[in-house]
């Protein structure tokens, strides 16, 4: 086992650029993020060819700014972990191909971090951490899924979404309500607004068995909703609090589910979504009920950022995994290919 002590991580891949540096004794050194999102926005969604382009701007100056506030040196890092899917290709490029390099220069190990493992072990970041094993719920722009983690690297998919993810759900539906881009946490303020029941939209596959979801249907919904009527502050407020009712009650009542079918009683909820307040809320009383108990990254943690792929990246590294020297990424990754970490 390598006596490690200090990674690296960089984040890539999508519209967030980020760096952090964790120590395994110490915890998280500093952190940094540069967000793309007014990068993006008048294009209603993520370039990818903007998105690594601006990766390459922001990456450096992060690392930069990163180590000056840790009070670190490079020789003081002992490994480089970065995302390596899975994401937008170009994007995850960007970063593999500084990852290896600075690691290579430096003469350390690098290694290359599943996003969702990232997302999956955010909370191992807080003070009081979830144990092994639990239910996880992770939900963001790109994944809705249900997983039965029994430790880093142990990870068996309970259910997934067969089409829109809960994140894109709220995106999408928050695009057709005129919000720009990225549209969830905006839904979201909007939805704090809006009467609950005035609109009620479906609540798909919770009346079958079973640990799907399906988001799609939503868009269709909102928009028969819509249709001839005049936009006003008080019908989207309405309808904002309509699908966020929808989307929340199904990742409640599957989460429950998932718990009851697993016999586990600690749920952990990360991904983008998890940023949600009235999920959070609303977890909290309905987990609390069952004499459960609900984890999540602090909001910052919930949507991208390096911390997470730090924290993946150094279980990892001190199992003896690293890369060659390869430079390499992937698009699609299965997390249930990844080897166990023994803790
Ligand atoms: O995990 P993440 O930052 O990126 C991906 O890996 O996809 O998740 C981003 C997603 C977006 O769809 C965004 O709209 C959603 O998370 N999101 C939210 C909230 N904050 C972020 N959705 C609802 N309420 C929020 N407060
Ligand atoms: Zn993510």
């Amino acid at each position: 086992m390598l006596s490690l002590m200090r990674v690296l991580a960089l984040e890539s891949s999508c519209d967030e650029s980020a760096v952090a540096i964790l120590d395994e004794e110490a915890g998280l050194l500093a952190h940094e993020l540069f967000s793309q999102v007014d990068l993006h926005r008048a294009y209603g969604g993520v370039v990818p060819e903007l998105a690594s382009r601006d990766h390459v701007r922001r990456l450096l100056p992060l690392i930069r700014t990163v180590l000056d506030k840790a009070s670190i040196a490079p020789a003081e890092i002992q490994g480089v972990a970065y995302t390596a899917g899975p994401g937008l290709i170009g994007a995850l490029l960007t970063g593999a191909a500084l990852a290896r390099s600075l690691a290579f220069a430096w003469g350390v190990p690098s290694i290359g971090v599943h996003h969702l493992e990232g997302h999956l072990l955010a909370p191992l970041l807080e003070p009081d951490p979830p144990p092994f094993p639990h239910v996880a719920l992770l939900v963001s722009g790109g994944h809705t899924l249900l997983i039965e983690v029994s430790g880093i690297g142990r990870y068996r998919t309970l259910g997934a979404s067969r089409d829109d993810a809960a994140g894109e759900a709220f995106d999408k539906t928050a695009k057709l309500l005129g919000l720009p881009y990225p549209g969830g946490p905006q839904l979201a303020e909007l939805a704090a607004h809006g009467r609950a029941g005035a609109f009620t939209f479906p609540r798909p596959m919770l009346d079958r068995p079973g640990l799907e979801f399906s988001f799609s249907g939503l868009k269709t919904a909102v928009l028969h909703a819509l249709a001839g009527r005049t936009l006003s502050a008080a019908l989207r407020a309405d309808v904002a609090r309509g699908v966020e009712d929808a989307i929340v009650d199904t990742l409640i009542a599957k989460a429950l589910r998932a718990l009851e079918d697993t016999d586990l009683a600690v749920l952990v909820v990360s991904g983008g979504v998890s940023a949600n307040r009235t999920l959070r809320t609303r977890l909290a009383a309905a987990v609390g009920a069952r004499g459960a108990r609900v984890y999540y990254p602090r909001i910052e943690f919930s949507t991208d950022n390096a911390a997470m792929i730090a924290v993946a990246g150094l279980a990892r590294l001190k199992a003896g995994e690293h890369d060659t020297l390869a430079i390499a990424a992937r698009a699609q990754w299965p997390l249930e290919s990844l080897a166990p970490v023994s803790t």
